[in-house]
């Protein structure tokens, strides 16, 4: 069930069935010479809207599509937010839901970059409790997606060497399975990109010229995405019904 092509009467309805909700949440940002720009975005997206396909008990919000990405800013695209942003924006939308009786928040993570400052979000918004020595009255949760069950594993095998960590060939199998009229080709050297630490965006794009990271991009194929996709979807389902079953803080 997604939130966006619901009405209000519907979700006021789920409501008293559930209190969980599931954020997708990303990044615009460069993917080397074949990957989207939305990679990161669209992989939680995918996976998401794959698990809540046909059900009514799994709610799933807008995604939440631009992220912490500033050492990507060397490249054309790329759109970011400053941690201080983001931290106050996730804030907002914590709040917003909170405000409507969800209790549970499960953020379904597709960027690496993103964790530090949604971490950094969660005690923000949990410090606001703190302070006024008050419950909370909701738990967060961040999950990313390759960390779900089954799914690195299922990585690992496909892609024994080769998948490096930014624009690696899982993620844009991911994109190649849900969009294969998006799929790019391009000539790049070396195979396996280079690795290294993250700096700003001038030293990214010195290291890493075309974008990547230890990754070799053209091993992805839509059938590899397709087998990624259904491991997440599966073991997000899961791992929300864990989520929710803890009990409500507050
Ligand atoms: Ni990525």
């Amino acid at each position: 069930m997604l939130l966006s092509w619901s009405t209000w009467p519907e979700i006021e309805a789920f409501l008293a069935r559930s209190k969980t909700v599931v954020v997708p949440i990303g990044s615009n940002e460069q993917h080397g010479p074949t990957g989207l720009l939305g990679t990161d975005w669209m992989c939680p997206e995918i996976i998401a809207h794959e698990a809540a396909k046909d059900r009514d008990d799994l709610l799933i919000a807008p995604t939440f599509n631009i992220g912490m990405a500033q050492h990507h800013l060397a490249f054309p695209g790329t759109i970011s937010l400053k941690p201080s942003t983001f931290i106050a924006a996730i804030g907002d939308w914590v709040r917003s839901l909170a405000g409507h009786g969800f209790d549970h928040i499960y953020f379904l993570n597709g960027h690496g970059g993103n964790v530090a400052t949604i971490e950094a979000a969660f005690s923000e918004i949990y410090a606001e409790a703190s302070w006024s020595q008050r419950r909370s009255g909701f738990s967060l949760k961040l999950k990313n997606w390759w960390d779900l069950p089954g799914v690195m594993s299922l990585a690992n095998r496909q892609f024994p060497v080769g998948h490096g960590s930014h624009a690696t060939p899982s993620e844009i199998a991911v994109t190649q399975h849900a969009y294969p009229h998006a799929i790019k080709a391009a000539n790049y050297a070396p195979q396996i990109a280079p690795t290294g630490p993250i700096r700003e965006a001038l030293d990214f794009r010195a290291r890493y010229p075309d974008g990547r990271m230890g990754s070799d991009p053209a091993l992805a194929t839509p059938e590899k995405g397709g087998e990624l996709v259904a491991t997440a979807a599966r073991a997000l389902i899961e791992d929300v019904k864990a989520f929710s079953a803890e009990a409500p803080v507050g």
